[in-house]
């Protein structure tokens, strides 16, 4: 049932404040400012590394997911797509965990990979949303995302759900590891309790300007997506999200890797998404956006509002969302990155829950 929207995907965006809230209050302890969570047969105190994998949009999540662990918890990640990690024969020595991300649990590289790790008996963990799954039933210990069933073929809310429950396991890895202190937890806590209370604030203050600004992008044939550090895997599934939906072609870069070619690429027809936050890596990507003025690239910001402020130059739109925790920055700017796809494909009549030659769950590689 859509409710009083005219689409899934419409709805499903509109639902992240409720099944983030949700899936966050089975991972976090309100009243004691802690996270509280049974990590099972994953003893992140005693890991040297660990490995990851998933396929598109879930495999973002875990890009995120992965600057987490290592930032706050100081724990080694390798991630990759599932249909490299199946066959790339990563040698799995020493002390290792592995983690699985999906929607459905029946994606059938991700499968792969985990039965892959089981076979060199590494312990399991997997965040997943459908909880009768079979990636959920062959983990050791499962971190289910409460997002609900996801109709939409493209992944909104269990994205952001998926980045509550990693944001939480890394806080946890942290505390057992003892690279985060009580008092950095309970701040980290304190910003996740607020955010979903932001989200339909956000949604409402930014969409009827997004709506316009679609009518604009739908008119190019390119778009490119810039971020750095957690901003990147949000430029990638910025592209990723926009291609599905609306087949404009879109590609998203780390900023840094602008000068390295695709900056050959831009000229007036090529819009640029910048995805940049006040964060640590602000000005870095500030240059970068006025490198793309420069060729007469036509930039949109997406920003906080103390980067609305502090941004150098001129763009065609900018979308100011609330200054937050670092840890909550990626599940918020999330949104508008969902929002410019959903209303440039809605813009452009294509059928955006059921997209061509896509299908819900992959079960075949
Ligand atoms: C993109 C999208 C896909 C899925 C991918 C993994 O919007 O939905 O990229 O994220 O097929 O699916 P799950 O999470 O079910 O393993």
């Amino acid at each position: 049932d859509k409710g009083n929207h005219r689409h899934f995907m419409e709805k499903e965006i509109h639902e992240q404040a409720e099944v983030v809230s949700h899936t966050l209050s089975n991972y976090i302890d309100f009243a004691e400012g802690k996270v509280r969570l049974d990590t099972g047969q994953l003893d992140f105190a005693n890991l040297d590394r660990l490995a990851m994998s998933a396929c598109g949009t879930a495999y973002y999540a875990g890009l995120i997911g992965k600057y987490w662990f290592e930032r706050f918890a100081r724990l080694p990640v390798e991630i990759d797509v599932a249909s490299e990690f199946r066959y790339r024969e990563m040698p799995l020595t020493g002390r290792m965990a592995a983690m699985f991300i999906s929607q459905s649990g029946e994606t059938a590289d991700t499968l792969a990979s985990l039965r892959y790790c089981r076979d060199h008996s590494l312990p399991i963990g997997a965040v997943v949303n459908v909880r009768e799954s079979t990636i959920a039933r062959e983990s050791d210990a499962v971190f289910p995302t409460l997002a609900g069933p996801e109709i939409g073929v493209a992944s909104t809310k269990a994205f952001t759900c998926q980045l509550s429950v990693l944001a939480a396991l890394s806080m946890i890895a942290g505390r057992e590891r003892g690279t985060l202190s009580p008092e950095d937890e309970s701040v980290m806590v304190q910003a996740l309790v607020e955010a979903p209370r932001l989200f339909n604030e956000v949604i409402r203050d930014i969409e009827p300007q997004i709506e316009t600004l679609s009518r604009e992008l739908a008119r190019f044939k390119d778009v490119l997506y810039l971020g750095r550090g957690t901003n990147f895997p949000l430029a990638l599934e910025g592209a990723l999200k926009l291609k599905e939906i609306s087949y404009i072609h879109a590609e998203g870069y780390a900023a840094g890797e602008l000068k390295h070619g695709p900056i050959a690429l831009i000229d007036e027809n090529m819009p640029v998404i910048v995805i940049a936050p006040h964060d640590r890596h602000f000005e870095k990507t500030m240059s970068n956006m006025q490198e793309v003025a420069a060729r007469g690239g036509q930039i949109i910001l997406i920003t906080d509002e103390k980067g609305a402020e502090a941004a150098p130059l001129e763009t065609m739109a900018t979308i100011t969302l609330p200054v937050v925790h670092e840890i909550v920055a990626p599940i918020l700017h999330a949104l508008p990155v969902q929002l410019v796809a959903y209303h440039t494909a809605v813009f452009m009549g294509t059928d955006v829950d059921q997209p061509r030659n896509l299908a819900k769950s992959v079960t075949v590689e």
